[in-house]
């Protein structure tokens, strides 16, 4: 069964397997669900409004320029009553222009607009599945965390076979279902996220960098939004996309990252995953630096930077649970075990950085507290959240 009074908002794209999105409602109905639809105009030639209406019991939206429904059920309001939004069956349209960031009807407006899990169910003709264009979008949407199902394979409407079928509705009730049962171990609670690298200006065209790819702080910031945390992700420079359901802040330096932090207290748990320059350059200079013709360059003047974990680990509005990351080339556990008690952190996250963890998916890491040292094999960054986010409900339980 789905959990109790889920909302699923179900976008239905113009190809032959529409009609199939009406036996999916009768399953979600069935399963305890509600379910409210969103149908483009490709979909209207395969479905009728009031097939739909019919089975779900819910207007039928299909206009983005309909007046009454703008002020009554705008395209944001509809997402934002959902728990899920799926859309189904996912046509190579539907998705090349979801990949787009287009917004040129209500279906595709409301998949721009909304910060809710999306599950995309696709459905086309095997070549058009295999087009290099369609394997480019679902790998951009994937990258984007749209959860993208595998179609099936087998004969198709147009007598071709191979993948592209839409997969059997009960197959997508399951992974409805799998996207809806996360346990909400951390409902009510405000996680603190920090994630990427720092850039220090040294003149308006140069900084000092580091190689962080911001990769496990989302992982971090997208696992707690999950778990049902309110979530705000303090993100240096990064070229990631902002997981569903959390609030981003983008920032560029150390001290523009310390004041991001310090406003988004209070805070229930802090994780610490950026890489924050310790220095800054004094007196960045305003105008590009140029060579002088002398073969030798004014040296730079390095100050240390503030350290944000230290600062959150003796605030007045100290987070009941504060940790940080120590990346880490050589004896990684024990400048971890110092770190923890000279920044006055709860955990210690503690990574072996000397290979190919920097902007890798994978991560193995060490979890150094008051009660010992925990090591995890090693697994994907997603998977390294999930079981960190795990044991800080533990924590907070
Ligand atoms: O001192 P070190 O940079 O190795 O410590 C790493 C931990 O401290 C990370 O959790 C990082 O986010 C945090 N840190 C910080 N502010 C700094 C330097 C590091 O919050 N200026």
């Amino acid at each position: 069964m789905l959990p109790s009074s889920t909302r699923i908002l179900l976008v239905i794209g113009g190809g032959i397997a529409a009609y199939k999105a009406a036996e999916l409602i009768r399953l979600i109905r069935r399963d305890g669900g509600d379910v409210t639809c969103v149908l483009t105009e490709g979909g209207s030639h395969f479905v009728t409004p009031l097939t739909l209406a019919a089975l779900s019991e819910n207007a039928v939206h299909t206009t983005l320029w309909d007046l009454k429904n703008e002020v009554e059920m705008g395209h944001i309001q509809l997402s934002r009553q959902a728990d899920l939004v799926v859309v189904c069956p996912a046509t190579a349209d539907l998705m090349a222009r979801m990949a787009a960031g287009m917004a040129d009807d209500l279906a595709t407006t409301l998949l721009l607009a909304t910060d809710k899990p999306v599950l995309a169910v696709p459905a086309m003709n095997v070549r058009m599945w295999q087009h290099a264009a369609t394997v480019a979008n679902v790998a951009t949407l994937r990258a984007r965390g749209v959860s993208v199902m595998e179609p099936a394979e087998g004969a198709m409407a147009c007598g071709e076979f191979g993948p592209g079928r839409l997969p059997e509705p009960l197959a997508i009730l399951d992974a409805i279902r799998a996207h809806l049962s996360a346990p909400q171990v951390l409902a009510g609670k405000h996680v603190l996220v920090t994630a990427g690298p720092t850039h220090e200006p040294i003149d308006p065209v140069r900084y000092i960098a580091n190689r962080s790819s911001g990769k496990q702080g989302f992982a971090l910031a997208a696992a707690a939004a999950q778990a049902g945390a309110r979530v705000t992700l303090v993100a240096g420079p990064v070229a990631l996309p902002t997981p569903p359901g959390v609030m981003r802040i983008d920032v560029e330096t150390a001290v523009d990252m310390g004041h991001a932090v310090d406003a988004a207290l209070p805070c229930d748990v802090a994780i610490m995953v950026a890489a924050v320059a310790d220095w800054r350059v004094a007196g960045a200079s305003p105008q590009k630096r140029k060579k002088d013709g002398s073969g030798r360059i004014a040296p730079l003047e390095l100050i240390e930077n503030p350290d944000i974990l230290a600062g959150l680990g003796a605030a007045v509005m100290r987070p009941r649970l504060l940790i940080g990351f120590a990346a880490e080339t050589e004896n990684v556990i024990d400048h971890a075990r110092a770190k923890r008690a000279r920044k006055g952190a709860d955990w210690i996250i503690a990574n072996d950085v000397s290979g190919d963890v920097m902007g890798g998916a994978d991560n193995t890491v060490h979890i150094i507290s008051a009660a010992g040292t925990e090591s995890l094999p090693r697994m994907a960054k997603a998977d390294v959240a999930t079981a960190i986010i795990a044991k800080v409900a533990d924590a907070l339980a």
